[in-house]
């Protein structure tokens, strides 16, 4: 069986972050507020009233957190932008100073012989935008558009390929269907607008980069869907559910067309979203790397009750994270095998923009974190020696930071932060990591 050293020569390691969940600073220097400076203040949004208002105060301390990044061996970051700092309502003039930090970010990343590979969009919208509808508003797709294009002609002399959007599938449904991220809007299936035009922004931010000779990359939360048994009515809801969590963000992109979305009830123009020609803007540009978020499968049952069309049930008898996440190696191994049988020749190169597992912050040494890892780069090796084109694995995450509606409940951090003194102290799984890196490297430097 192959395993983790197994992976090809040129294989890049990573470690990933997003911006409000890391940087604080969030009055400063002309940022804006975003959906989730404003969602974070509604009493009971998160857990214990958690804000990402300091976070890991990494927009102070950011040498400290590259120098340990370099000390990984890192050969790149994943990081993302905050629309906010650069456009503070989200259209408009450029504040200077916003755009001033990550190009020192940048700088500092080369210097430490570490590749910059930002995402556009983490899930902080300018709350201006929100205040017009936010991704409910096809404008925003241009105004997203016009941003990339902004940060591009700043920092594309230095940084080759971008990543458009993170998960579009979460920030929809949690941020506008279920109400439980920000912007907390709780639209069920109408929600899907907001899916359509952060796809569409995709597009249109894809040509833009194109234009100036970068490459793009989209990051999509994918999960394997499986039957919870073999009826036929639990296997056309886990088909209804693959279409909804998958699907929707792959065939557009991949393809150039919708999956059939008639079993969740969905109109096939999405509630008046999709105009004539719009999968063409979304699919024309290309992909240059598809970037798979990978945390678990999901196991789908029929509706006991008739709100929804499929039931989410709980994949017993393996381990479960400290979030209560089920622990499933080879579910990475067959979702990338799907992918490669589903799309052919339309997929594209392969990198793991997200994969790691929240432990209790007593437990130490983090053996969870480090079997985790271990189980899944395995597996990631597995299916690239099935013939999965797969170029680089981005852990999640670097440091722990701020858990969205979990504020700082969740550790999901290589390195341990202390949120009243900020001291980062690596964990065992840093150790780990870093030794992986070692021995990988030198097994192709003979
Ligand atoms: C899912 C994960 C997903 C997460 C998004 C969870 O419920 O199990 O796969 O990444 O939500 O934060
Ligand atoms: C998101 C991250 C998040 C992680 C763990 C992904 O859904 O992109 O921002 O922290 O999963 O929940």
């Amino acid at each position: 069986m192959p395993d983790r050293l197994d992976l090809p020569a040129g294989f890049r390691w990573g470690a990933a972050t997003a911006a409000y969940q890391i940087e604080g600073a969030v009055d400063e220097d002309g940022r804006g507020p975003s959906v989730w400076d404003v969602f974070v203040a509604r009493p009971g949004a998160v857990r214990d009233g958690h804000t990402g208002a300091v976070a890991c105060d990494h927009y102070h301390r950011y040498p400290e957190d590259i120098a340990l990044m370099k000390d990984l061996g890192l050969d790149g970051y994943r990081f993302s932008i905050a629309w906010p700092r650069i456009q503070p309502t989200g259209a408009g003039p450029v504040n200077a100073a916003g755009l001033a930090f990550y190009d020192r970010l940048v700088d500092a990343l080369l210097e430490a012989g570490i590749e910059p590979l930002p995402t556009l969009f983490h899930w902080d919208l300018p709350q201006a935008l929100e205040d017009h509808g936010g991704w409910l508003n096809r404008d925003t797709a241009y105004r997203f558009a016009e941003y990339a294009g902004t940060v591009a002609d700043r920092l594309g002399d230095r940084v080759p390929a971008w990543i458009t959007l993170n998960e579009p599938f979460v920030h929809t449904v949690f941020g506008y269907a279920m109400g439980i991220h920000g912007p907390g809007r709780a639209l069920m299936f109408e929600a899907l607008p907001a899916a359509h035009h952060q796809l569409l922004g995709h597009g249109l931010a894809a040509s833009v980069l194109h234009e100036r000779g970068l490459k793009v990359m989209l990051s999509n939360n994918l999960t394997p869907v499986e039957p919870a048994s073999g009826s036929a009515e639990d296997a056309a809801a886990a088909q209804a559910y693959d279409a909804l969590h998958n699907r929707l963000f792959t065939d557009p992109v991949l393809l150039g067309r919708y999956p059939d979305l008639s079993a969740l009830g969905v109109p096939d123009d999405i509630y008046g979203a999709v105009h004539p020609g719009d999968t063409d803007l979304i699919h024309t540009p290309g992909l240059d790397g598809l970037g798979v978020n990978y945390y678990n499968p999901t196991r789908v049952a029929a509706p006991t009750d008739p709100g929804l069309p499929f039931d989410l049930v709980d994949i017993p008898d393996v381990p479960h994270t400290a979030f209560g996440w089920p622990v499933v190696p080879d579910g990475l191994r067959r979702l990338l095998a799907h992918l490669r049988e589903s799309y052919g020749t339309a997929l594209p190169p392969i990198t793991i923009t997200e994969n790691g597992c929240s432990v209790e912050e007593s437990t130490d040494p983090d053996q969870p974190r480090i079997d985790y890892l271990a189980a899944h780069l395995d597996a990631l090796a597995q299916a690239v020696a099935e013939g999965v084109d797969v170029r680089g694995y981005y852990t999640w995450s670097l440091l722990d930071n701020f858990e969205w509606a979990e504020g700082y409940h969740q550790r999901f951090g290589l390195v341990h932060v202390d949120f009243a003194t900020q001291r980062r102290t690596p964990r065992a799984s840093y150790a780990w990591y870093r030794q992986l890196i070692r021995v990988h490297r030198e097994r192709f430097a003979k």
